[in-house]
């Protein structure tokens, strides 16, 4: 009896540790893959390409590579979406190249939309600077997780998911942004779905619309997003 229970638990063990063994391709690419020195400030002059940005010489490094500026004015919300993100990802803020992080600033005009998005590279974090924000991302099952932030509120979105933000208070919102990526990369869906040239025929079969319809979609959401 004892030496079965034994044996059961070294299978239990075993399986324990094949499972894990699984796992372990998955937890090494839930980020930015890790660095190989301290830091690795951009050289932006560098025209090699490579998985990151390549670094300057670190003896030209000083403690200006690691500040930015680039958040400290508000976007320009004065579009149609009424919205603006400003990002401190690497091409902007090369001290942060090869740290697996990055920064954006979300400002918003009243009822202000930043448009269904994902990013590919990053799970993104919000805190609510300013304002009343409706926020939600879908799920993979299309499920919808959606509630409205106050100021000084916190809202996670999981990695690679579609969300978005809305202001819903009388006045202009602001949210700081902060993102495993140090280039999380953003898709809108509308812009690539009806603004890519994707093809009418795809669009037409795969939202059960005409021509007509389709292209009155592709004339709004080229509209909507264009910046001035
Ligand atoms: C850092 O180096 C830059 C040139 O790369 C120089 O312009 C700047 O003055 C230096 N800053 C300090 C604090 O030494
Ligand atoms: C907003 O942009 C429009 C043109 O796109 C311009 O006519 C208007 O003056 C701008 N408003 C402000 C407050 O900048």
């Amino acid at each position: 009896m004892a030496g079965s229970f034994s044996a059961h638990v070294r299978r239990v063990t075993v399986a324990l540790f094949v499972l894990q063994l699984a796992l372990l391709p998955m937890m090494a690419i839930a980020s930015d893959a890790d660095p190989e020195q301290d830091f690795c400030v951009a050289d932006p002059n560098n025209p090699t390409i490579v998985n990151g940005l390549v670094c300057k010489n670190p003896a030209l490094v000083n403690g200006t590579d690691f500040k930015s500026t680039v958040l400290a004015t508000p976007g320009n919300t004065n579009n149609s979406l009424g919205s603006m993100v400003t990002a401190a990802a690497a091409g902007k803020f090369p001290g942060i190249n090869t740290l697996g992080i990055s920064m954006a600033r979300l400002d918003f005009a009243k009822g202000g939309l930043v448009p269904p998005h994902t990013h590919p590279r990053a799970t993104e974090i919000i805190f609510v600077v300013e304002g009343s924000l409706f926020v939600g991302f879908v799920s993979t099952d299309g499920t919808l997780f959606a509630t409205t932030l106050q100021k000084g509120d916190v809202f996670v979105f999981p990695r690679g998911l579609l969300h978005f933000e809305l202001n819903v208070c009388d006045g202009t919102a602001t949210a700081i942004a902060a993102l495993n990526s140090q280039n999380p990369g953003t898709q809108i869906q509308a812009v690539a779905l009806f603004n890519s040239g994707i093809g009418e025929v795809v669009l037409e079969k795969a939202f059960g619309l005409g021509e007509k319809a389709v292209q009155k979609i592709e004339y709004a959401v080229e509209a909507a997003n264009k910046k001035p």
